[in-house]
């Protein structure tokens, strides 16, 4: 399958029932969608995110639609202490029996200038954000991914993640190493588990992000997330089992 096989695309409306599903960066733009867009195929999703005020948003959102009523997961990704991803672990382990899903989608930019001028802080806060606790959540949730029958990853890509772009800085690095590490986990779990790894790249949607990085642009040249949804049901579905190691596009 490839890219373009999303659009066509219609998944069952049970496709995510008696799923548990955990989700970063759960409160705004890309990751706020797929938390809505799961619960509504059935999922009880985990919502994770630095501001409790926009998950409990997202929360209303869902229980307000009549689905599955979620969990929300306060964390900020950019703390390097691997405390609070221990404690992470102990919470999931007491309360669920495992783990179907994991969408590691919580980004942030960083500064876009020319690596020279990029300060220390701002790298550090990139590559921790966008890397560190991508490595720190997989260490947490592994162990309840692996009793799921079919699990999923998804790793969150960029164009810039596969072929580095002037001035896009530590986002760029950290994507690259997103990518690496997508490559290397479904390698070690193909034959050992039933989990699934890929990466997705978005690619330009409107989000909070995509205004960020170009705001001389028309908002509206871009799809909306809701509008690039089929590709994170594909890839969280029945559908994709036996797919790993690929990296795709959303659209
Ligand atoms: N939009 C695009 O065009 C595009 C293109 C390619 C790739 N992507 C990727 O898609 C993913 C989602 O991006 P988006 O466009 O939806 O951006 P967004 O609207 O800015 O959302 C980013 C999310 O990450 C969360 N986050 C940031 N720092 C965090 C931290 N320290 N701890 C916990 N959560 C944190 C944010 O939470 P708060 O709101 O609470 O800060 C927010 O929910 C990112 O990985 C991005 O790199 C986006």
């Amino acid at each position: 399958m490839n890219s373009s096989d999303f659009a066509t695309y219609i998944p069952p409306s049970d496709l995510l029932q008696n799923k548990t599903i955990l989700i970063t960066g759960a409160g705004s733009g890309i990751g706020r969608a797929v938390a809505c867009t799961y619960a509504k195929y059935g999922a009880q999703v985990l919502l994770l995110g630095r501001t409790a005020a926009k998950l409990e948003d997202v929360y209303d959102e869902i229980t307000d639609s009549g689905f599955e009523t979620p969990i929300i997961l306060p964390m900020d990704l950019s703390i390097p202490e691997e405390n609070q991803y221990l404690t992470l672990r102990k919470t999931l382990e007491e309360n669920f029996k495992c783990l179907d899903g994991l969408v590691l989608n919580a980004g942030v930019l960083g500064q876009l200038s020319p690596l020279e001028n990029v300060s220390f802080d701002s790298w550090n806060t990139v590559i921790q954000v966008n890397m560190h606790s991508g490595f720190l959540l997989i260490k947490a949730c592994l162990s309840l991914l692996r009793h799921s029958p079919n699990a999923s990853i998804i790793f969150t890509s960029s164009s810039v993640g596969r072929k580095a772009r002037a001035y896009w800085g530590a986002y760029a690095v950290s994507k690259f190493a997103t990518e690496g590490m997508m490559q290397l986990l479904a390698d070690e779990l193909e034959n050992t588990s039933k989990i699934r790894v890929n990466s997705l790249n978005p690619k330009a949607t409107n989000t909070p992000m995509r205004r960020a990085a170009y705001p001389g642009e028309d908002p509206g040249k871009n799809p909306s997330p809701e509008e690039i949804m089929s590709a994170y049901l594909y890839l969280m579905g029945e559908k994709s089992t036996g797919i790993t190691g690929k990296s795709f596009d959303a659209r």
